[in-house]
């Protein structure tokens, strides 16, 4: 399912200029820097800013790995791979045992691993100052379900059993990880595991607290809600808590009320900008056993989700928390990096064609000493949105009421609303529509952020249509016109994204305005279009997604290129984009040199995703997402196997989104 291909919310029309590129890297080396979370933010104010022009390490010594479409996992010969964590898994390593026929109940599945792993994040135990590199919490994101392989045939999807497995199959797992002394890695039992799904009560938290429109009939005060859902890419603090960003969260509600349409003002006001229709997807019919998921008898449910939320993997009876004052949109992942004066700053995308980058500046600093300190200081804080100029300078447009234009004659009163309809306010702000916005990545060495840009096909030549402020729309193209940030469209839009690179004036991550270039534009050089064949100085591929800089400065780029598109329409691997690029992938770019190499090809149809390693850095952890779907979507509960028998092979009865742990074969440090 890639909901991002198939809608276009954003008719506000911001944005459409034309303008030649910076493609300028400045040459940059790092640090050496092999430690955890902890140590890092300790000090990331202190070298901000700076870098050295020595190296000091060898860097991309492995081979590289050619592209490929075999149904496996293929790393440079000197890596190898082990499944720790497949969909079906149970949470405390022992049961209740994954059935590789999917029989597995609802309530058993509430204690396994849910569906299609996506961000995760590796917390070293026994707490929050650990750097263990040998036991620790993997969190990590359970985004969305195959249906069929998850529950069976379409009958079943909207039986009561149906949906409350696939709420099951939601939302988060945190389970212990230790290495065992053969060095293999294993979830062991641990009173930190647990899983938190659809159902899982957690509270509101923020501007948007309380807000009318955060209130429902299981919620009067609008300050708690059942569920996180389509929990896409992830972040963390630096205070050891996990941070899981809502995607798609319109694609699990819906209705059969034929005169829902006619609620306008939710139509046209809130739903409608985020994508909501009587019925986004077959695949998740909710509402047909779940009020709170029916858009005409709950329509204030829908507002309470597309937020951050705030999980501490070291106290399991601790409630997450929907950190509202982060905006609600399609949130891919978080990325944060400290102001000069200690406070947080945390950047984000929204997923969807023509969409935006945003950056929370919290009000309080960060407390390193007393961790509790911190508990709520993601609530207050201020919210931006960026502006890419052409010349390559920019803005972050704040969104706070009062400013850019977010006044009440234009329907803006409190920052509560502005935390519910934040695409909206991002609008009214004139903030530069992106081509797909997916994982933001900052390197804390050096200051310089990074966003995935992941293909965009609307992006044209004209100007977009324009969201009125009384719901009407002013006609215009669904392919806003490219811009200096965005400088590919046409015909055929974006079809490979690109990597653009900000930073912060001054080097601080609570300035207002930045400075940016292209890091690099993907495409294949064999394409005999001149536009298609990219910037990269390496290894091809496209649709970046994920993203990750670890603490040596490598930058990890994973693809998700959608399986619709490597498949092609009739199954055939002949997309003329994507017939030379094989299966999704994880590369290695060298910042510092601008050099790629493929370090990674996963099974058939997954795409790769999640990216984090042990302090030590000699072991990394990565996710493999939905080995073997569709790419229509269509129901394979009948031939599970059709595609992918990844990772059990035929013992297995049907592919499994799993957590991997990458090792090198001699024990060394991982990218060198
Ligand atoms: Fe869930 Fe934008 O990927
Ligand atoms: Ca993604
Ligand atoms: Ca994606
Ligand atoms: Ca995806």
């Amino acid at each position: 399912m890639d909901y991002e291909d198939l809608g276009i919310s954003n008719k506000s029309g911001n944005e459409h200029l034309v303008e030649v590129v910076d493609r300028g890297i400045s040459r940059r080396s790092f640090l050496s820097w092999g430690s955890g979370a902890l140590s890092l933010s300790v000090f990331a104010p202190l070298v901000q800013g700076c870098s050295s022009d020595s190296e000091t390490m060898p860097r991309l010594g492995f081979s590289t790995v050619p592209v490929s479409i075999s149904d496996t996992v293929t790393l440079p010969p000197e890596y190898q791979y082990q499944v720790v964590y497949a969909w079906g898994d149970p949470i405390n390593g022992t049961a209740p045992v994954f059935k590789q026929d999917g029989s597995n109940t609802a309530a058993e599945q509430a204690l396994q691993s849910g569906m299609h792993h996506d961000g995760g994040h590796f917390f070293s135990l026994p707490d929050w100052k650990s750097n263990s590199s040998t036991s620790g919490l993997w969190a990590v994101n359970h985004e969305y379900v195959d249906a069929g392989l998850l529950v069976g045939p379409p009958a079943t999807w909207s039986s009561l059993e149906g949906v409350a497995k696939s709420k099951a199959a939601h939302g988060v797992s945190v389970v212990q990880m230790d290495k065992q002394p053969d060095g293999k890695w294993k979830v062991v039992a641990s009173n930190n595991a647990r899983r938190i799904t659809a159902d899982t009560e957690m509270d509101i938290n923020g501007p948007a607290k309380g807000h009318a429109l955060m209130k429902t009939s299981l919620d009067p005060l609008g300050e708690k809600v059942r569920g996180t859902v389509n929990n896409c890419a992830a972040g963390f603090t630096p205070w050891g808590t996990y941070l899981t960003c809502e995607e798609n969260f319109n694609g699990v509600f819906g209705t059969d009320d034929p005169t829902w349409t006619a609620n306008t003002l939710q139509l046209r006001y809130g739903l409608s900008r985020q994508g909501f229709a009587n019925s986004v997807s077959p695949l998740y019919p909710w509402w047909k056993q779940d009020n709170r998921f029916d858009l005409s008898k709950e329509p204030n449910e829908a507002n309470r989700f597309g937020y951050v939320v705030e999980i501490d993997p070291y106290t399991a009876s601790k409630r997450p928390v929907k950190r509202t004052a982060l905006g609600r949109f399609k949130h891919e992942n978080c990325e944060w990096m400290l102001t000069k004066d200690g406070r947080i700053a945390v950047y984000m995308g929204c997923d969807e064609v023509n969409e935006y980058v945003y950056k929370f500046v919290s009000t309080g600093k960060v407390d390193m000493v007393d961790r509790a300190k911190n508990v709520d200081l993601l609530d207050s804080g201020t919210l931006y949105v960026a502006k890419f100029n052409d010349d390559g300078t920019g803005i972050w447009l704040e969104l706070s009421p009062g400013k850019n234009g977010l006044t009440p004659e234009n329907g803006w009163n409190t920052l509560g609303d502005i935390c519910v309809r934040t695409r909206q306010a991002a609008d009214r702000a004139g903030a530069t529509m992106m081509d797909r916005p997916e994982w933001v990545a900052v390197n804390r060495i050096t200051g310089d952020v990074y966003v995935t840009l992941t293909n965009n096909s609307r992006r044209g030549t004209s100007p977009a249509s324009v969201n009125n402020i009384d719901g009407t729309s002013t006609a215009g193209s669904a392919r806003p016109a490219v811009n200096a940030a965005n400088p590919t469209g046409g015909a055929s839009g974006n079809p490979y994204g690109h990597i653009v690179k900000w930073k912060d004036a001054g080097g601080d991550a609570a300035a207002t305005t930045f400075s940016w270039s292209i890091f690099l534009k993907a495409g294949d050089k064999l394409q005999s279009d001149t536009l298609k064949k990219g910037t990269i100085n390496g290894d091809d591929f496209g649709s970046p997604d994920g993203l990750w800089i670890d603490d040596a400065g490598y930058m990890w780029i994973q693809t998700d290129v959608s399986t619709s598109r490597i498949m092609a329409a009739d199954l055939s691997r002949t997309n003329a984009d994507y017939k030379n690029l094989g299966n999704n992938q994880m590369l290695i770019a060298d910042p510092a040199t601008g050099v790629v190499k493929r370090f990674l090809v996963g099974p058939n149809q997954c795409e790769i995703t999640g990216a984090h390693m042990t302090p030590d850095r000699k072991t990394m952890f990565i996710n493999i997402q939905h080995p073997g779907e569709d790419g229509s979507d269509a129901d394979i509960s009948a031939t599970p196997k059709k595609y992918s028998s990844w990772p059990d092979g035929a013992a297995g009865g049907r592919p499994r989104s799993a957590t991997i742990a990458i090792t090198r074969k001699d024990g060394g440090e991982i990218g060198t």
